[in-house]
């Protein structure tokens, strides 16, 4: 029976070599993941967005989130200095990553008699997780990452109900409703569903000084009026 206790001292004993044996385990998992993540895109389908539409000036791109810490990263540096963000400092995190067993050779798997190497380890991977959660609430914060429920034919009768109540008495629609604010006919060609919301959350992102006052809807009502203008599009006359 093996010793329980001591399972790490036992294998320090006797290290096994890098190559062969380290390698064949990485190449065999490297294999597995393909393996695994090869048929996961089979069985799962790409979270794809709406169509990109290249007149929508209103879109707010955003990386995927493993890419977030790094996104988030380059918005510290501006015009010229941006190389620093995007080249010299990952240049420099994995060069450290590269040179860490030659800076620290201690031989001992564990991680409290291996300071360093922990410390550049825990600094890297606190730094990565600081900068996801900075961007996400930045992002939430500017009202940027809405996730919005699916439209429904409801939510847009609810939506018009509600724009006849708070909106029109600036903003005309199809011909009716108040005339100091833009007329909003055709706002879903010119606008996506998160422009709008943000505007409804926030109106002084139109203009400073605007007089559109902030309405104070629930989260439901402004879903709604946003599905409503979403869908008032060019091409859609129906109504
Ligand atoms: C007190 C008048 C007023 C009310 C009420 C009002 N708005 Fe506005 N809204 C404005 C004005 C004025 C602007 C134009 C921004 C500016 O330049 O000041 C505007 C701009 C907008 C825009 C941006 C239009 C564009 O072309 O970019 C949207 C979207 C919008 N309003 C939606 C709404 C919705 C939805 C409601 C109701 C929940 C509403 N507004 C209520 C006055 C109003």
């Amino acid at each position: 029976m093996a010793n329980r206790d001591a399972p790490s001292a036992e294998a320090e004993k006797s290290p096994s070599l890098f190559y062969p044996h380290h390698l064949f385990l990485e190449a065999l998992t490297a294999v597995a993941v393909l393996l695994i993540l090869t048929l996961l895109s089979f069985v799962w389908d790409v979270p794809l967005e709406e169509m990109a539409d290249p007149g929508d000036v209103t879109y707010v791109p955003r990386p995927e989130w493993y890419f977030l810490f790094y996104f988030q990263l380059l918005k510290y540096f501006e015009g010229p200095l941006v190389v620093i963000g995007t080249c010299v400092l990952p240049a420099l995190v994995f060069t450290l990553l590269i040179l860490l067993p030659f800076l620290d050779k201690g031989e001992t798997t564990r991680i409290r008699k291996r300071p360093v190497a922990a410390a550049v380890c825990l600094a890297s991977l606190f730094s990565v997780v600081a900068l996801t959660v900075i961007s996400v609430v930045e992002d939430e914060l500017h009202g940027y990452r809405m996730v919005l429920p699916p439209i429904t034919g409801e939510q847009i009768a609810e939506g018009e109900d509600i724009f006849g109540r708070f909106c029109q008495i600036c903003h005309s629609m199809d011909g009716k409703g108040g005339f100091i604010a833009p007329d909003l006919t055709q706002i879903g060609s010119r606008a996506n569903r998160a422009y709008i919301e943000r505007v409804v959350l926030n109106p002084q992102i139109v203009s400073q000084t605007t007089i559109m006052s902030l309405i104070p809807l629930s989260d439901p009502e402004r879903h709604a009026v946003s599905a409503y203008l979403s869908r008032k599009k060019e091409t859609g006359q129906k109504k």
